[in-house]
């Protein structure tokens, strides 16, 4: 079953140069087989036709000519009370400011203030508007209504300033989308997350790493935000998009590492350490590039312990909850639950390192003290949203 089956979403559009951004919305919506129905102001439609939005939606767009179109002809009523959700995607600063007031002049504006369900808010307009003191005023109160804000985004905006207002990336709304559909079963658990792998430096251009993409600490986090924590994310180089709504830290050694997670470990709840954490790093480092001569001196490279970052951690008073990932090439079983017992963890997660090491797919096997669990094999988000439900299972032991 697919993250939004069945969920009825309404998408609220505004007058704004962002509209044609919806469409990819739309898209990534019903892959995700939710029921969308778009409401458009009369402005709106100055940017993006409502046939378009019709053949994309597969569905009659209602707008300023709706509001008689069901038997009681109290349209703005019925369709909120279907709705999972609303999200206004763009939204002008004249919308925010006729929600943030309590404003009904049209549709979607008397639409929104008849809801009972939840309201998202993506804001798009220029830099200047956005910073405007009414603006801001009115984003304060949105929040305090517990309306929930997306964005906007930093960069070049469609009429050549740089600054904040551009509508946050289609990709971070989505996410935020179904991380609302999620079960909060980590609410109030501060959980700090490490990922991807460390680069160990032999002279300013070559280096020892491992083939870690990352992709299984960031789908930890994912998961971890998505059940309601307050997620904090270290991680050594990647390819992949550094979430913009998680706080993240960017290194690049097992030191570095080591370090920042020491720095932001204070009141931290879970620890899951998900990084291929390099376990030496390079004694003889060379400040210039090694040269290459046809002699037989061929340059040796001295090898040292690294710190072992999650072994720090579970020594640590007070320890928060320690999770470890074991990626082994064989005897899985048994390698892992020796890892769990002499780094003295609470629950580590085995899986074999070649099936799993840049690959979109997980198998995770979860030991701890009194039980071993298979997880099924299943893509990383839906893995690691398997991993997360068990954590807060335990966490209640
Ligand atoms: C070309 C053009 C682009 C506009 N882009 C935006 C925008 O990105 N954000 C915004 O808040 N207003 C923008 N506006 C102004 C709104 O369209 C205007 O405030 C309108 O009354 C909004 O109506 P609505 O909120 O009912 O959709 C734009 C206007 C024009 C003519």
């Amino acid at each position: 079953m697919s993250d939004l089956y069945k969920k009825n979403i309404i998408i609220g559009m505004t007058g704004s140069i962002a509209c044609y951004k919806v469409a990819d919305l739309i898209k990534i919506l019903i892959e995700k087989e939710a029921i969308v129905t778009i409401v458009m102001t009369k402005s709106s439609k100055n940017f993006i036709t409502k046939t378009t939005m019709e053949t994309l939606s597969g569905k009659d767009v209602i707008d300023d000519e709706s509001w008689n179109i069901s038997d009681n002809g109290i349209n703005h009523i019925n369709l909120t009370r279907k709705a999972d959700l609303i999200i206004i995607v763009p939204s002008t600063a004249n919308f925010i400011a006729k929600i943030s007031n309590g404003i009904a002049d049209d549709f979607l504006s008397t639409m929104c203030l008849a809801r009972n369900c939840q309201l998202f808010i993506a804001p798009a307009m220029n830099k200047e508007m956005w910073n405007n003191p009414s603006t801001q005023r009115n984003i304060k109160q949105l929040i305090l209504d517990n309306i929930k804000i997306i964005g906007p985004s930093y960069g070049k905006q469609a009429c050549g300033e740089i600054g904040y207002g551009k509508l946050a990336e289609i990709e971070e709304i989505s996410d935020e989308i179904i991380s609302f559909f999620q079960p909060k079963l980590l609410k109030n658990k501060k959980i700090l997350i490490t990922a991807g792998p460390t680069i160990e430096p032999i002279d300013p251009i070559r280096f020892i790493s491992n083939k870690s993409s990352g992709k299984m600490g960031y789908s930890i986090a994912k998961a971890a935000y998505e059940f309601g924590a307050d997620v904090t994310l270290v991680t050594g180089p990647t390819n992949l998009k550094i979430p913009t709504n998680i706080k993240t830290y960017n290194v690049v050694t097992a030191v570095d590492m080591y370090q920042s997670v020491m720095r932001n470990i204070a009141d931290i709840d879970v620890f899951i350490s998900v990084a291929a954490v390099s376990d030496w790093k390079v004694l003889n480092y060379q400040n210039n590039k090694i040269k290459k001569n046809n002699t037989n001196n061929i340059p040796k490279i001295i090898l040292d312990y690294n710190p072992d970052i999650l072994y720090e951690v579970a020594k640590i008073k007070n320890k928060p909850f320690c999770v470890g990932f074991a990626a082994e090439t064989e005897n899985l079983k048994d390698y892992a639950y020796k890892k769990l017992i002499q780094k003295n963890i609470d629950l580590i997660i085995a899986n074999i390192a070649t099936d799993v090491m840049n690959s979109d797919k997980a198998k995770l096997m979860l030991i701890d003290s009194s039980e071993i669990l298979d997880l099924p094999n299943s893509n990383k988000i839906e893995a690691a949203r398997q991993v997360m439900k068990e954590i807060s299972k335990k966490l209640k032991q």
